[in-house]
């Protein structure tokens, strides 16, 4: 089946699967915060004199909207919201001290957004102190953060380096100028290359652009032109994504939507921009990632250590993710939970000396089996089920849907046994979404997902 027959058949809603159940499909109602709670304790019990736990903290603030932007951000010029949304993350931060009981051990710490580096410098080291103080870092801990190359000066560079950090993420999206002017998202080559070549001087490891497939005005010419100057700052790692259209979640999106490719040139800028990035020596590992051979999300794919959480794929698994600030969800891998969207609702819940959370899930056993087969197919395309406790009636009933795929070339069934075949990779949403019980036995009323190529 070709291509373009390919995406009729299968382009169709779907989640990213950073989490099993996805979001929309969590039980809210028979959740309680005593669950998260417990389920806290539980996972901290068990992870933290062994891996250690994450922690994620969400900086919502940015400068100015990026039309295309689906993430949870509050636009202001208002520096003055540091300093309260500063003491909010602190006291947040000592519910759960008190509640874990015992320092925790700190492997991953990841700064997410929003626009971390709208935050001062000085501010940002305020605020890190606070938390790292409290902490017992672990070995070889892995610290991240988003940087919008616009705003990220010499001096977050440096903060940021002293505090750990060791990996920076630059939004890029795209370097041609007349589409970062339809995404209202300007800014220039040369910003990027100083960045980039800044961070490797005060010695960061490993620097990852986000690019995206599937903007408005995007053509083969400005795929080309973008790609031949990502390869010449040599980002150890990319992240291309394809664009989420959400519109009615994300009224802006609706500014530029007469501009947007059809969804099979959208496949295709994918498919140029992998054979451009395999040609100058990147491995495509996982969904939309790719990274240089010797870098340490390389090597975890290819020994198959890689995981995906909230924050995307990482290194590290952990069975404790603590998510602090207004949105951040929490895994404690039995359960999770979400912390409320507005900066005021957050704070508020934060002054009445509350956790902060306003929805969740408890993983029955059956969501956490399929959650371990969608984790497999998300970081190395295949999964199995040889061992009896990883056997379930569900997976017999998504191999009956796979058969399709299976025909279409996409897929390989063997004996307890899933494949994704190199033509199945761009489908591997639809592929877990087969194994996506709570999905398939409630099937939704109104658009949640954006299509899955
Ligand atoms: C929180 S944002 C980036 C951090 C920083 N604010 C910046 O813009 O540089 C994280 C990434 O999510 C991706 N992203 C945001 N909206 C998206 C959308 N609608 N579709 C696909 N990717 C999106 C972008 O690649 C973006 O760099
Ligand atoms: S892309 Fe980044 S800077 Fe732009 S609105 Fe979204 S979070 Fe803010």
């Amino acid at each position: 089946m070709n291509t373009h027959a390919l995406l009729q058949k299968y382009n169709v809603p779907g989640p990213r699967y950073t989490s099993y159940p996805t979001v929309p499909y969590w039980e809210e109602d028979k959740f309680q915060l005593n669950d998260w709670k417990k389920a806290v304790k539980k996972a901290f019990d068990i992870s933290n004199q062994k891996e250690g736990i994450s922690l994620y903290l969400h900086l919502p603030f940015c400068e100015r909207l990026c039309t295309y932007c689906g993430c949870n951000t509050r636009i202001t010029v208002n520096h003055a919201v540091e300093d309260p949304y500063i003491e909010a993350l602190l006291a947040e931060w000592d519910l759960y001290l008190d509640l874990l009981g015992e320092k925790p051990r700190l492997r991953e710490l990841h700064l997410g957004g929003g626009t971390p580096t709208f935050f001062q410098p000085e501010n940002l080291q305020k605020l890190l102190t606070g938390i790292l103080d409290k902490v017992e870092i672990c070995e070889d801990a892995n610290f991240s953060f988003e940087a919008h190359p616009h705003n990220t000066s010499p001096e977050h560079l440096q903060t940021l380096y002293a505090l750990g950090f060791r990996r920076l993420s630059l939004g890029i999206q795209d370097f041609d100028a007349e589409v970062q002017m339809a995404i209202n998202r300007l800014q220039s080559f040369e910003e990027v290359q100083e960045i980039t070549l800044l961070a490797r001087k005060i010695g960061y490891t490993s620097v990852n652009f986000d690019l995206i497939y599937g903007l408005p005005k995007q053509s083969e010419k400005t795929i080309k032109d973008t790609f031949e100057k990502v390869n010449t700052l040599r980002p150890d790692r990319i992240a291309f994504y394809s664009y989420a259209h959400v519109p009615w979640l994300r009224p802006a999106q609706k500014s530029f939507e007469m501009y947007l490719p059809e969804d099979s040139m959208k496949r295709y800028f994918y498919e140029l921009g992998k054979s451009l990035l395999e040609q100058a020596g990147y491995l495509e590992i996982g969904m939309d990632h790719f990274a240089l051979p010797k870098e340490a999300l390389s090597k975890a794919y290819q020994e198959g250590s890689m995981h995906r959480n909230f924050m995307g794929y990482t290194t590290t698994s952990t069975k404790l993710l603590i998510g602090l600030g207004t949105s951040s969800i929490g895994d404690a891998w039995t359960a999770m939970g979400q912390n409320y969207k507005s900066v005021e609702g957050y704070t508020k819940a934060i002054k009445q000396g509350k956790f902060p959370i306003y929805r969740g899930h408890a993983l029955s056993q059956e969501d956490l089996i399929l959650r371990q087969h969608i984790l497999n197919l998300m970081c190395r395309f295949e999964t199995n089920w040889q061992e009896p406790d990883t056997q379930l009636p569900a997976i017999y009933e998504a191999l009956e849907k796979l058969t399709e795929m299976e025909q279409d070339g996409l897929l390989e069934i063997l004996p307890y046994q899933l494949k994704v075949k190199e033509q199945g990779r761009a489908y591997i949403r639809n592929i877990c979404m087969a194994f996506d019980a709570r999905m398939l036995s409630k099937q939704p009323k109104t658009m949640i997902f954006s299509k899955t190529v």
